[in-house]
């Protein structure tokens, strides 16, 4: 498996490939990873997966200095999948050669909403860290997991505004078989914790039926949601809100394309999920 780490050796390589699909990480690897890796390769002959724990996304307090970082492992499982890929590992002077980047991409209002309103400059610290990525590995595809619906959201209107030349694929959530959604985060819990995380896709699961089977006080199905996580012992929960799934405006009664959105604190560990559907 080559890892590139730098930036002119990554363009060489660019320049002997034909079509390139890319999918953008922070590394510590699972199956909800490999999934995006099983999906480039679908759509071109060689695939980049960079791993980059990305600063500019993370608020102070946050979980930066902790972030697992797995590099030659997640390189071996990359390289079990994928004959074609390149890992594409810069360190932080190579992307950010500055120390503070003065040009940030300024994602719209959105970035101030759900997970943006509990972390501020996340969405521009993700909407900078993408286009420069998307600038040196200039590929014509690019896989994102649904499990950051806002992300996704952010990146797909991003690319669309500014007229960048790139397909985007969403990715369905990957899940362990007792419906928690994979995430790196996921290794931060306890066992304890561990056995009660998959409490969210039960309320997901529970606020979809209800939907599908007439209800549209929102609001009163996110509160008995949260009431409950908040007396089963989650520490907060950040948001429950079911949205338009393609505006990600605040749901109406007569939208069709629905997204119910989470994310609460178990102890320290803050997870989400989403669950978008049709009615
Ligand atoms: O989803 C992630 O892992 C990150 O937000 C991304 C897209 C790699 C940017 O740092």
């Amino acid at each position: 498996m080559q890892i590139i780490h730098t930036i002119s050796e990554l363009r060489a390589w660019r320049k002997q490939q034909a079509r390139v699909a890319f999918v953008p990480t922070m590394g510590n690897l699972h199956a909800g990873h490999m999934a995006l890796v099983e999906e480039a390769k679908k759509h071109a002959d060689a695939v980049v997966v960079s791993i980059f724990v990305n600063r500019l996304q993370f608020g102070q307090g946050e979980d930066f200095d902790c972030y697992p970082r797995t590099l030659q492992q997640d390189a071996a499982l990359v390289a079990e999948r994928c004959s074609n890929a390149v890992i594409f590992a810069p360190d932080e002077k190579e992307l950010y050669p500055h120390v503070i980047q003065q040009y940030k991409v300024e994602p719209p209002a959105i970035q101030d909403e759900l997970c943006g309103a509990f972390r501020p400059g996340h969405f521009r610290g993700v909407a900078t860290v993408v286009t420069k990525l998307f600038n040196i590995v200039q590929p014509d595809v690019a896989c994102f997991g649904k499990k950051d619906y806002q992300q996704l959201f952010v990146i797909r209107s991003m690319v669309e505004e500014l007229n960048m030349p790139i397909t985007i694929v969403p990715v369905d959530t990957g899940r362990a078989p007792d419906g928690l959604a994979l995430s790196s985060r996921n290794g931060y819990l306890s066992a304890d914790e561990r056995a009660e995380a998959p409490r969210i896709h039960f309320h997901l699961e529970r606020m979809h039926k209800a939907i599908l089977a007439g209800e549209r006080d929102f609001a009163a199905l996110a509160e008995e949601a949260s009431s409950d996580l908040l007396t089963r012992g989650w520490a907060e929960v950040d948001y429950i809100e079911v949205r338009n799934a393609k505006t990600l405006k605040p749901a109406t009664h007569t939208d069709h394309e629905l997204v119910i959105l989470v994310a609460a604190r178990l102890g320290k560990t803050r997870l989400i999920d989403n669950l978008d559907f049709s009615v």
